[in-house]
């Protein structure tokens, strides 16, 4: 059971009442995904570029997508977004977050009469952006196509530390290209030695309203 939840920013989250915890921060789940997926990561990794392909593990509400869709749509940049999701949200439940009001008409409408589409193959929602969301686990995942930017986007390691390992860490940075970023909320001592050991720069940035710092990390060439 998901219930709607409002964050410090004023934007709602939802409480997963099975795992125990927030789709993103208390402190503000706007303000949250602005600065780790989309300052951090999306304007980092599209500097200069006119298309990127970002992979992000949780798709949940969307909100990273529909930000870094109206974000790409304004730069004119083409956007391919594949988001790997294990227990997909309801349409009625997404649409009951509010998230309509933080990006065009235009942008809301066209992701919400595509995601249930997007969750069985690619659907084109406007001429410059795609969305995939893989119906699966990010352990079962599988694809050739390698990626610009990871949003890694899991709920965290004290309610799911499986999404921590070691192992699902170099999984998921198998996708990205090298010279390719990826970025998360969290930072641990073990998450950064994780992915310096699959051959990364990691760099501590200041993290979103309530953690001291978060991750970027670029793959080596
Ligand atoms: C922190 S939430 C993601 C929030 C999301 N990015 C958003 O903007 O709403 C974590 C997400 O990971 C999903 N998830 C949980 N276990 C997973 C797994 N093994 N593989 C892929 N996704 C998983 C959850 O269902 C949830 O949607």
């Amino acid at each position: 059971m998901n219930i709607i939840t409002p964050t410090a920013d004023g934007s709602n989250t939802l409480y997963n009442e099975t795992i125990g915890e927030h789709y993103h921060s208390k402190h503000g789940a706007l303000q949250e995904s602005k600065h780790v997926f989309i300052d951090a990561g999306l304007k980092f990794a599209s500097t200069n570029q006119d298309e990127i392909s970002i992979l992000e593990v949780g798709f949940g509400t969307g909100l990273n997508f529909i930000l870094s869709f109206e974000y790409c749509a304004e730069n004119n940049i083409k956007l391919s977004y594949t988001s790997i999701e294990a227990f997909p949200l309801t349409t009625t439940i997404i649409e009951q977050t509010g998230y309509a009001a933080y990006v065009s008409e235009e942008i809301w409408t066209s992701f919400i009469s595509n995601y249930p589409e997007a969750l069985k193959g690619p659907q084109k929602l406007s001429p410059l952006c795609t969305l995939e969301i893989p119906y699966t686990t990010l352990a079962e995942y599988r694809g050739n196509k390698k990626f610009d930017l990871i949003y890694y986007d899991a709920f965290s390691v004290q309610h799911q530390p499986e999404m921590w390992s070691d192992e699902i860490i170099a999984h998921a940075c198998s996708f990205l290209k090298p010279g390719g970023t990826f970025v998360t909320y969290a930072i641990t001592g073990k998450l950064k030695r994780a992915v310096k050991a699959c051959g990364f720069n990691i760099e501590k940035l200041p993290g979103a309203p309530g953690k001291r710092e978060m991750l970027k990390a670029v793959k080596g060439m």
